[in-house]
This record gives structure tokens, sequence and C-alpha cells, in this order.
């Protein structure tokens, strides 16, 4: 009998369709939530329709996602169809479309009430963004029909930009896997992803018109174990992308709404291009492709004009495959020693009648500015490109702390705040390391990155020069997929909210409480996270 009960029980729980726990208390949380104060609901029924105008295909493609995402993440189909105007017998469930009057182009909308829902956005890519929060709402359980209360959310970000750095030079991630890393990074309404490829332990980005940058500079010919033990791996490692794949991946953003900034991270950083072109350092070389950690003492000679001309054919290509209005140019941890000491260098020093060696840094940045700006691209660099004095244009991304972000701002230059204080997410997670896979070292919890805000001690004139905040994941010890999307999660829900939220709306407490539905999510979608919240 008690046996008969079990095997009952067992048919009931499962012939019994879970129902979806929708709640708009999501991560970012929208701006303005306006419950219905009746309670009532609408009912998605399994098959529903989402319709939108035809003739355009990003919206069309807003349709496809928004039906992918809630078969991936609940199992619930919907099906896209153009134009379809509601009847009795075939009722409209979804309504994607245009016209919201916002000047902020990711301005949406979303609606629930007895029609239906409907997402209305200044744009595209705000249909994009509330077409997030529907999911996210919905969450991971839905049988065959989705109770959703009627609700009216209107909801814009607080910064223009909002990026993640992911480092793939150190170790090469797959395709597939940072196609999954835009996933994850649109769910958290992130619209920039900070490509860094190029490295001393390894130059990842194909240049057509010098083949052996990727065939030699992206091999090292083994891995130190550790934190530069001494001890290395004896494994030669590579890999590089093909400008196809880094089309693709711009593509594959592009739907995202997330425009992908290359780095070609100069004049330090580059032992992988000067293992190829011993030529362009100022001792000549040899040079190894690094096989450990650290910053290099070698970096391009800026006295030799061939530097200029090399550097100026790789952003040929760089601007080819990427369309970005932004491209990276690095500047960070660039020692200037070799500098001192090369005649090169020197010579060049006196022609441009310079009297300190970081501004040779700043003469590169010029050249390649003036030569990028004909291109209509803007150039952004580490906060060290203040050192010798800004170019006219360049936007800084400041790391070492707030305080570079905060001069450059002050000097009414465009500013990314990427302060290794609360963005580095590299660093532990937890305060107990034990148990945790290895990182680079230093504590970062989820309630430190929260913390940030990216304005602080700027007048209101000056805050308008931060265009937004920035995570940055650089994976010297951080080699594998599953151990690249622990150390992003759950602290890129906390950073989503500095990037999305107006400062006074964010709420630590009522954070933690919206972090375990996100959390089924991740369960859901096999990511790894950090289940611990500091
Ligand atoms: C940096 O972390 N070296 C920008
Ligand atoms: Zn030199």
């Amino acid at each position: 009998m008690k046996k008969l009960f079990s095997i009952l029980s067992v048919v009931m729980l499962t012939a019994v369709p879970c129902k979806a726990q929708v709640t708009y208390d999501v991560i970012p949380l929208p701006r303005s939530v306006e419950l219905n104060p009746k309670g009532e609901v609408y009912t998605l029924n399994r098959g529903a329709i989402v319709t939108y105008a035809s003739g355009n295909d990003k919206m069309a493609s807003n349709a496809q996602l928004l039906a992918e995402f809630l078969n991936t993440d609940a199992g619930f189909q919907v099906v896209p169809q153009a134009d379809v105007k509601p009847t009795k017998k075939q009722p409209v469930a979804i309504t994607l479309s245009l016209g919201l009057q916002n000047p902020n182009r990711e301005a949406y909308r979303l609606t629930v009430d007895k029609k239906g829902i409907t997402i209305q956005g200044a744009t595209e890519e705000g249909v994009f963004r509330g077409i997030e929060t529907l999911r996210k709402a919905i969450g991971t359980k839905a049988g065959d029909s989705v109770e959703l209360p009627y609700v009216t959310i209107t909801d814009e970000p607080r910064f223009p930009y909002r990026g993640v750095l992911f480092d793939c030079a150190r170790h090469y991630f797959p395709v597939e896997f940072i196609k999954q890393f835009l996933d994850v990074m649109a769910l958290h309404g992130c619209n920039n992803f900070h490509w860094h490829f190029t490295e001393d332990q390894g130059w990842r980005f194909e240049v057509k018109s010098m083949p052996e940058l990727t065939k030699k500079g992206s091999i090292r010919k083994q891995t130190v174990i550790g934190r530069n033990t001494g001890i290395y791996d004896g494994q030669e490692y590579g890999g590089y992308y093909t400008q196809q794949e880094c089309r693709e991946i711009v593509e594959y953003a592009a739907k995202r709404f997330i425009n992908v900034i290359p780095e070609i991270d100069l004049p330090g950083h580059m032992l992988g291009a000067l293992h190829v072109y011993p030529e362009l350092g100022c001792t000549g070389g040899p040079y190894d492709v690094w096989c450990q950690w650290g910053v290099s003492a070698d970096v391009l000679c800026a006295g030799n004009p061939k530097t200029l001309e090399f550097l100026k054919h790789v952003l040929d290509e760089v601007a080819d495959v990427f369309p970005s209005k932004y491209i990276h140019i690095g500047g960070d941890e660039s020692p200037r020693d070799r500098w001192k000491k090369c005649p090169k260098c020197q010579a060049k020093m006196k022609e441009l009648g310079l009297t300190h060696e970081a501004e040779l840094q700043t003469y590169i940045n010029k050249e390649l500015e003036a030569y990028m700006h004909a291109k209509g691209r803007d150039l952004i660099g580490w906060d060290e490109t203040l050192e010798g004095g800004l170019s006219e244009n360049a936007i800084v991304m400041s790391w070492r702390g707030s305080k570079g972000g905060i001069a450059a701002a002050q000097q009414h230059h465009r500013v990314i705040m990427s302060p290794n204080t609360h963005c580095y997410i590299d660093y532990y997670q937890l305060k107990n390391q034990w148990g945790q896979p290895m990182s680079i070292g230093g504590y970062l919890p989820v309630s430190k990155v929260y913390s940030l805000e990216p304005t602080a001690e700027l007048s209101e004139e000056e805050a308008k020069y931060i265009m937004g905040p920035q995570v940055n994941l650089w994976c010297e010890y951080v080699a594998y997929p599953q151990h690249a999307m622990y150390m992003l999660l759950p602290r890129l829900d906390a950073i989503s909210e500095v990037q999305w939220l107006p400062a006074d709306k964010k709420d630590f407490e009522a954070f933690k409480s919206r972090l375990p539905r996100m959390m089924e999510l991740y369960d859901k979608l096999g990511y790894t996270y950090c289940h611990g919240v500091e």
C-alpha cells in the first residue's frame, strides 16, 4: 500500500504541470514597474503568436530570439509571425512594435493587460531589451500556459556604455563559448563586448597581410604552472580567431545589440608580435611568445618608423572586420626602460622636442588617432595613456582605480570606468579561497561590485563624460569556459544593476533577493556560477 502511494504521488507530481512563477523582480531591475492593483492576470498559452511589422529584419530577429529564449529557458513554444491581426480565432499574444517616444534608443515599455503582451521600443534595440526582461519574468517553469500579472514597465538604462572585457589572449576560448558569453551579456542588458585578443602570451587575431602573426605569434612553447613558479607544463599552447570567425561573432553580437570592441594592446603586451617581427623591438630580439604572466620590459620601439607602419596595417584589417565606432589600443603596463636606452627612441624624442618617454607613447597614440579618425573611428586607451598627455578625442578606460577616469572627465574626455577596486572579476569572489578555482588573487565580492558609483567625486557636468562601467575578466588563471562563467556569475548581475539602474534605485538587499531566480535560469541553461554571495 505504501509503495502504491509513492508510485501514485510520483505519477501525480509528474502529471501536474508546474505553474510559472512570473515576477518582474528581475536583474537588472527595470526602472519602473507598475502592477495592476486588482491582481488580474493575462494567460499566455503554449503556441501563442508573436507578431511584428514585416519588412524589418531586426524585428524579425527579435521575434525569433524571443521564441528561442522561451524555448530554452522554459520549454515553452511561441510562434513568430509577421503582420498578424488579432481575430477571435487567432488572438495575438505578444506584439513587438516601434514608435515609443523616447530619445534613449534603448528605452522600451512592456505592458500586460487583457489584450496581451506588448513590447514597444524607441528602436529595435529597446524592443530587444524588453524581450530580455520578459523572458526573465517568465523564468524556467512553464506548463501549457503562463499567467502574467497585468503590468506597465517603463524602462531605459542609466549608462549608454555597459561593457564586459574578456581576455581571450592569455587563454584561447572557442567561438561557441564566445557566443554563450554574448548570450549572458545580453541577458544582463550589457551592450559592449571588449575583446582582448593580442598579448605577450599569444597573438590571436588573424591579419591576412601578415599571416605569420597568427601562424607563429599565437603559439607559446609552454605555460607556467601556478603564479610564475618557474615550473612549466611542457605543453605547446595556441589558438586564434580567423577574420571569418570574428565577423561571425560581430554578427551574432549585433543580433543581441552588442557592439564588439577589439583591442590591439600597444606598445606593450606585444611579445606575440615581437616574436614574429623582432626588428620592431628596441633591442632587436630574439623574443619568445611569453610562457609566464606579468609585465614584459620588451615593448614596440617608438623610434622605428616600421612600428607605426606595422600598427597601421593591423588597424586597417581590424577596422575592416569590426564595424565598432570604438577601437581599443591598450596602452597599459608598457615600461619605458627600453625606450630610455634605445638610440632610435631617443632620436625620435629629440626630433619631436619631447622631454619624457611617456610623451613618446602619446606621439604613437596621436598618429594612430589621426589615422583611425579618417576611418570614422574613435580610440580607447587604458589610463596610462593620460601620462604623456591625451590625444584630442581619446577615450580613457580607468583601471588603476577611478582616479585616472576622474582626471580624464575633469579634462572633458570621455571615460569608461573599470576600476580594479570594483570591476576586476579575475579576483576571488569569496573570502574563503579554499575550494574555489585558483585566481590571480585579491578579493572582489558581489557586494563590492554592486557598491560602485561610477560618477563619484564628479560634478554634474563632469559626470556627463562617464560613458559607463565595465567589468574585466582577465584570463591568466582562467583556461576553460566553465571557469570563465564561474568568475562572471553572479558578479555580472551586480555590475548590470550599476550599469542599468539610477543610483537611487540601487538596493543590495533587494538585489540579493532577486538573485535565486537568476540562478534557476543559470542552472537551466547549464551555466556554472558561484553559489556564495558575499
Ligand atoms: C590592465 O589590467 N593591465 C589594464
Ligand atoms: Zn626603441
